[in-house]
């Protein structure tokens, strides 16, 4: 039975992402505990009911988790695993999964894991070989509706196991890899871009980050949002105290206000408004509750800063108290949160008013 559901997460957050996945899943009936050390950058849970880790997924959004960058239902784990035949004990658990038509062979996010990854890239060529071989991976071009994963811990010891394609994340590692763009004048950019990817579809970048849109960036400076928005030819107010990039003002499509992001007032509604000012997070909270009552924009894409201690708590009760006044105003919308690859002591949000 299937009843590990392995998570990874940022090293470090493994508590955020424990407690997450074990409050999600009792609201949804499913009872287990989770295991993990601290950063090793991965939480196992282990499921105690009848129901299984599929079964979890089935009904749990994998977008509903913040902290969690890919989620695996998987066997027991495979440890002290021969060096001279690792393939056929893997043969042989790989026989009860559901069937899927690639592998992904992974390693933690850490120093530990990345030093892995040469022979994780070997070795998982090695194993995904054997397994067509043996007829237990369908041909690459059929569609399935699993992924197989081998999370490798060490030369000896693997996790194998499954994720649902659509309900789970596409990335390896649960990562979007980007490429920082020279010009960008704060490694902050990253962030933005990668949002972008993450909550909106590809279908409606288009529509909603489009050639000619107005945007508002509270906590601008030095820029690094700013030239995300320039680069898509979005007229761009800049407000922050702190001093721009000079290349980004010379686009032509900045201006930059000097003035306080908690008081500042657009003249009319923009497209979009982005924020990535430091401040405590019930703050920020409230600042981006006050822009989506008064519909100043429909696209809210925000950073919260986490504290130091009880972070999962914080995050949650910030979504609750938005989701109040957001309620009380009589606003549709959707709202995700996600502990991005590029953030570090902070989450990203995104809500999108009807
Ligand atoms: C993390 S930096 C922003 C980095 C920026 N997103 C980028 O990509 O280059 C935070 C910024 O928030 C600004 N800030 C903090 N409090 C602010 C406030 N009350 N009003 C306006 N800006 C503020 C700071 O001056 C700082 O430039």
């Amino acid at each position: 039975m299937l009843n590990h559901l392995l998570i990874y997460c940022r090293a470090g957050f493994e508590s955020e992402a424990a407690s997450e996945i074990s409050t999600r899943a009792a609201e949804l009936g499913f009872f287990g505990y989770p295991k993990f050390s601290p950063n090793r950058a991965f939480v196992l849970f282990h499921l105690t009911g009848q129901q299984g880790a599929p079964e979890l997924m089935e009904q749990l959004k994998f977008r509903r988790l913040i902290f969690a960058r890919q989620w695996v239902a998987c066997t027991d784990p495979l440890s002290n695993v021969s060096t001279k035949d690792r393939i056929t004990p893997l043969l042989a658990a790989a026989d009860g999964l559901p069937q899927s038509a690639e592998l992904f062979v992974e390693t933690a996010d850490t120093t530990d894991g990345r030093n892995l990854n040469s022979f994780a890239r070997k070795f998982g060529s090695a194993l995904s070989g054997a397994m067509r071989q043996a007829g237990l991976m369908l041909p690459r071009k059929q569609r399935a509706n699993w992924r197989t994963h081998l999370f490798v811990i060490d030369g000896q010891t693997f996790w194998l196991g499954v994720s649902p394609i659509k309900n789970s994340c596409r990335w390896e590692q649960g990562i979007l890899r980007l490429k920082f763009p020279p010009s960008a004048p704060s490694r902050s950019t990253l962030k933005l871009e990668e949002a972008w990817h993450w909550f909106v579809p590809k279908a409606d970048w288009q529509a909603k980050i489009e050639s000619g849109r107005t945007a508002v960036d509270l906590g601008a400076a030095p820029g690094g949002w700013t030239w995300q928005l320039v680069n898509r030819n979005m007229f761009v107010t800049a407000v922050d105290n702190g001093p721009m990039s000079e290349e980004l003002m010379d686009s032509g499509q900045v201006d930059h206000r000097r003035e306080d992001a908690f008081t500042f007032k657009p003249n009319k509604p923009v497209d979009m408004l982005v924020c990535d000012v430091v401040e405590k997070p019930s703050q920020v909270t409230e600042l981006m509750a006050k822009w989506a009552v008064n519909r100043w924009s429909t696209i809210l894409i925000f950073n919260l800063k986490l504290p130091m201690k009880q972070r999962f708590n914080e995050v949650e009760s910030c979504l609750e108290q938005l989701q109040s006044i957001l309620a009380e105003a009589q606003l549709s919308y959707k709202l995700e949160a996600k502990h991005l690859y590029h953030d570090r002591e902070e989450i990203t949000v995104y809500l999108e008013l009807n």
